[in-house]
């Protein structure tokens, strides 16, 4: 028997690689229908980083729910649409919003987004989020260039038949996150005047905030953020061969390290604080590629 769904999209429906492509090929479509723009990049925008869609030029925007197979986003502070446009003349691709596992996405639909991207011509893709410092060091407001991760979420996009069109079986994640993009990322920051830090991204699968136990565990892991998005695209970009980067935007130190709640009102005010300081760098970025 099965539970009756009165949501036309059944986000939790697992996604197998081997079923990437038809599903590609009709968001492909759909995207089609409305422009003919090719991005060279592809960027997701995480919690209240919305605002950098501001910046496109000529922006064709697409709600979530008008791309077949896409449900609306749900977590506040993301606006849930796909944006195409040009950044100082270069062709780009823009999420506001993503999906998220703690939504209840199916992996393989938390990763559609970045495939899409590699579909419709994209090479570079850059992932942003809101995240908890694990470093005691990083406070509210640093910014911090991803130079690899940990994916603590159990969850991976890649289970189930292969689809070899799109990318191999096992895919290799050494140097996943593009030192030479990185040392762009650093160049624009300098030229912007934003200091920028480098460190290493954990992934849970929220949505609760961290405990401090699991902060601290985190920590003594290597990770110097803690949040609950970007490995999964990450490891699914590098499978179709997108070249990888990624700011996390700190918005609070992580769980146990103030003896103060995490709220996601402080999450959000944080990113709008900081917000416009990492658009200006990956502004410059995208204009200098
Ligand atoms: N943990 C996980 N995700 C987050 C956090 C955090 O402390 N802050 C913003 N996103």
């Amino acid at each position: 028997m099965s539970t009756p769904n009165h949501d036309p999209i059944d986000r939790a429906r697992p996604i197998p690689p081997a079923d990437q492509p038809a599903r590609l090929a009709a968001l492909v479509a759909a995207v089609r229908a409305r422009t003919d723009l090719v991005p060279r990049v592809g960027m997701i925008l995480g919690s209240g980083l919305g605002d950098l869609a501001d910046a496109l030029e000529q922006p064709v925007a697409i709600p979530f729910e008008e791309l077949p197979g896409w449900p609306a986003a749900t977590a506040p502070g993301h606006a849930g649409r796909l944006i195409l446009g040009t950044i100082d003349g270069v062709p780009v691709a823009v999420l506001q919003g993503r999906f998220h596992l703690y939504e209840g996405n199916a992996p393989g639909l938390v990763v559609q987004p970045v495939l899409l991207f590699h579909q419709l011509g994209a090479k570079i893709v850059i992932l942003t989020n809101a995240a908890g410092g694990a470093n005691p060091l990083f406070g509210p407001g640093t910014l911090m260039a991803v130079t690899d991760h940990i994916n603590l979420t159990g969850r991976s996009s890649l289970m189930g038949a292969n689809a070899d069109e799109l990318g191999e079986r096992f895919p290799d994640l050494t140097d996943a996150w593009s030192p030479r993009l990185r040392e762009r990322l650093h160049v624009a920051a300098i030229e912007e005047g934003v200091a920028l830090e480098d460190g290493v991204y954990a992934g849970f699968i929220g949505p609760n905030y961290e405990t401090p136990a699991e902060v601290r565990m985190a920590r003594i892991l290597g990770a110097d953020a803690v949040g609950m998005s970007t490995v999964l695209e990450a490891v699914a970009a590098r499978w179709v061969g997108l070249e990888v980067c990624g700011v996390s935007l700190v918005t609070n130190a992580g769980a146990g390290y103030t003896g103060v709640a995490l709220t996601h009102e402080d999450v959000l005010a944080a990113g709008l604080e900081a917000g416009p300081r990492l658009a200006r760098v990956l502004r410059r970025f995208i204009a200098e590629l």
